[in-house]
């Protein structure tokens, strides 16, 4: 695997790639690596040339500087993952080359990201437009992979593309759960054995949930029953559980014809997980 430090010699390789005909699929990660993000890099090397990781942990997007100090960084070990499913190339830019002076661009995705993330992380999703552009603009890719766990991210970036011209394809890869149903997320390397036991409670939940909608009862009190029951599990708090449409992400009051999503957020502690699924 070729590793790239900086925008510029990964940028110069990179066109000589191209001049050869090669198309890239690109891989955008924060680290703290785990088998979710190798499914990505699975999917784009099906499909690419060359596939290209990068990992920065993106200072603008973390809205509490508890949580960024908090997230993991395994660079080394994150390398070794890569390795293993035979990343081509991967791109660990430092803060000061990605950010030399902090940008004033304000993104503004609209409804989209008033509701779910962008209503508890305010300024969230503007950090995740800043950088995803930059990274779109630097690797100028054919393809992009991104994980369906992070729903409205993939909202978000699905306009980015569209109200900014990338000439790229985006794909949304499904979500990668562990034996017990818990969504693959970097930060499950932050929850104690006691947490990681109780948190395939939050998935079981969305299960449930289906279960409910299904047999009509309203939404408002799925919302209720749902969240309370997770409150009543030791060590869960939920910061929010709500019901959408798939498209808007906007509050839905039953199952439609439409796709509906069920998203959550709940605190095991200080790690905050998030998860969703689709009916
Ligand atoms: O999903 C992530 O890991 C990050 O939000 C992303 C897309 C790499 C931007 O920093």
């Amino acid at each position: 695997m070729q590793v790239f430090y900086s925008i510029n010699t990964l940028q110069d390789y990179l066109k000589v790639q191209r001049k050869k005909g090669k198309s890239l699929g690109f891989v955008p990660t924060m680290g703290a690596l785990h088998e979710g993000h190798l499914s990505l890099i699975e999917a784009s090397k099906a499909e690419n040339d060359l596939t290209i990781c990068s990992i920065f942990i993106n200072p603008t997007q973390f809205n509490n500087s508890q949580d960024l100090a908090v997230y993991p960084r395994t660079l080394e070990a994150d390398c070794e993952m890569l390795e293993t499913v035979k990343c081509d190339v991967l791109f660990a830019p430092n803060a000061h080359d990605m950010y030399p002076t902090l940008p004033n661009l304000k993104f503004d995705f609209g409804d989209l990201e008033r509701v779910l993330e962008g209503k508890f992380r305010p300024g969230h999703f503007n950090g995740v437009g800043i950088v995803v552009s930059k990274l779109f603009n630097i690797v100028q890719p054919n393809s992009a992979y991104f994980g369906q766990k992070d729903l409205q991210q993939c909202a978000i970036i699905k306009r980015l593309v569209i109200d900014l011209s990338y000439n790229l394809k985006l794909n949304i890869c499904p979500t990668q759960r562990e034996k017990d149903g818990l969504a693959m997320s970097s930060r499950n390397k932050n929850l104690t054995p006691e947490q990681r036991k109780n948190a395939p409670e939050i998935f079981n939940a969305l299960q449930k949930a289906i279960e409910l909608l299904k047999i009509k009862k309203p939404a408002s009190a799925v919302k209720g029953f749902i969240t309370s029951h997770l409150d009543n599990i030791e060590g869960i708090e939920v910061e929010y559980f709500e019901i959408s449409d798939f498209e808007t992400l906007q509050p839905v009051n039953e199952l439609s014809e439409r796709k509906t999503a069920l998203c959550i957020a709940a605190f095991m502690g200080k790690t905050r997980l998030i998860d969703n699924v689709i009916v």
